[in-house]
């Protein structure tokens, strides 16, 4: 048989991900896996299988005890270090004592404590069924994991939402609505930017101008106004001549008229736009795993293509 692809077709099977610890007089022992399964609830019992060939068998099998846990959405760094062949998995983490002595880590989304009742031969595993003496849950969303990559589980927290009888819910105008997640999505995810607005004492016409500029300087009135013909902000010569006023850009005479450019002070605001921007995709970040970032950049922009009512190419400054 062909080992990668009977792996590659294993991983098809989504799961959650464990550590599983344990101990005896030769020390503390703990390993990722994700073989964890459910056996019986009368009497509660579990299984999961280790590789013969794992540093953690021989303190299992003497000790006679073990705790699972279910690793939560942001244990994700955990799961990678209980995953290498490593005996200092347990520096810097604080952990119980638990049934039988196994490690008990904290902030996972459940832990079970199990005595080992039976031991398996699985070709080249061993199959453990425990005996759950003790068992915690919490409100963690857990770590999950498919194809050999990590995703977070923190989306299935999203409570669904409520089946309200008014006009809204009945054109469809719920929380699960495309159009209201994304509307909810962007209105959330600019409350810090519009914060850098207002402490920077412009209003919505400047910072639709000072953006675009941002984007590209040089540009006559003309070009502002269609590049900005999607966003009801229209810039007239009135404003223009006002922000020109307040140092917030400069004009220059060029090629088809007066240009207009950014000044210190113009280019100042969007430095602290920039930076405002970057720190919510940073914190964005922090909640997602793996490839979700990457994905969900591709989703929207596949929204954006889809739904193109025929904006212009706003890096093009020529008009
Ligand atoms: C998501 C994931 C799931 C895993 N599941 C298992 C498993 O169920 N059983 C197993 O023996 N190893 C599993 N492993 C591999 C072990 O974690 C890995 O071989 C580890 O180095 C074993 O360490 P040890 O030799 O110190 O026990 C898994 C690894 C990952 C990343």
């Amino acid at each position: 048989m062909n080992d990668t692809a009977f792996r590659d077709a294993l991983g098809h099977f989504a799961t959650g991900v464990t550590i599983v610890t344990s101990s005896s007089k030769g020390g503390r022992v703990g390993l990722t896996a994700n073989s964890f399964n459910s056996v019986s609830l009368d009497p509660p019992l579990v299984l999961w299988s280790l590789s013969k060939t794992s540093n953690c068998l021989a303190t299992i099998s003497a000790s006679g005890y073990f705790a699972v846990h279910i690793l939560a959405y942001d244990q994700i760094e955990l799961s990678k270090s209980f995953a290498k062949k490593s005996t200092q998995k347990f520096d810097g983490l604080a952990c119980e004592e638990g049934v039988g002595g196994s490690p008990l880590i904290s902030g996972c989304s459940a832990v079970f404590q199990c005595k080992v009742l039976t031991q398996y031969e699985g070709g080249d595993h061993i199959i453990f069924v425990g005996e759950v003496l003790e068992y915690e849950g919490s409100d963690k969303a857990p770590l999950l994991f498919h194809k050999g990559k990590f995703h977070s589980g923190e989306v299935l927290q999203i409570p669904d939402s409520p089946k309200v009888d008014s006009i809204a819910n009945q054109v469809g105008f719920t929380e699960d609505f495309f159009p209201y997640l994304m509307a909810r999505a962007h209105f959330q995810l600019n409350e810090p930017i519009k914060d850098v607005v207002k402490s920077s004492g412009i209003d919505e016409d400047d910072y639709f101008i000072i953006l675009l500029l941002s984007i590209g300087e040089g540009r006559t009135i003309q070009n502002i106004s269609r590049c900005l013909e999607h966003t009801n902000h229209h810039p007239t010569n009135e404003k223009i001549a006002e922000m020109h006023e307040r140092g917030l850009i400069t004009i220059k005479n060029g090629k088809g008229g007066d240009r207009i450019y950014l000044s210190r002070d113009g280019a100042q605001i969007t430095e602290k736009l920039l930076a405002a921007s970057k720190e919510v995709e940073q914190k964005l970040r922090s909640h997602f795993v793996s490839n979700e970032v990457d994905s969900l950049k591709s989703i929207l922009k596949k929204v954006i293509l889809r739904t193109d009512p025929g904006i212009p190419n706003l890096w093009d400054v020529e008009d």
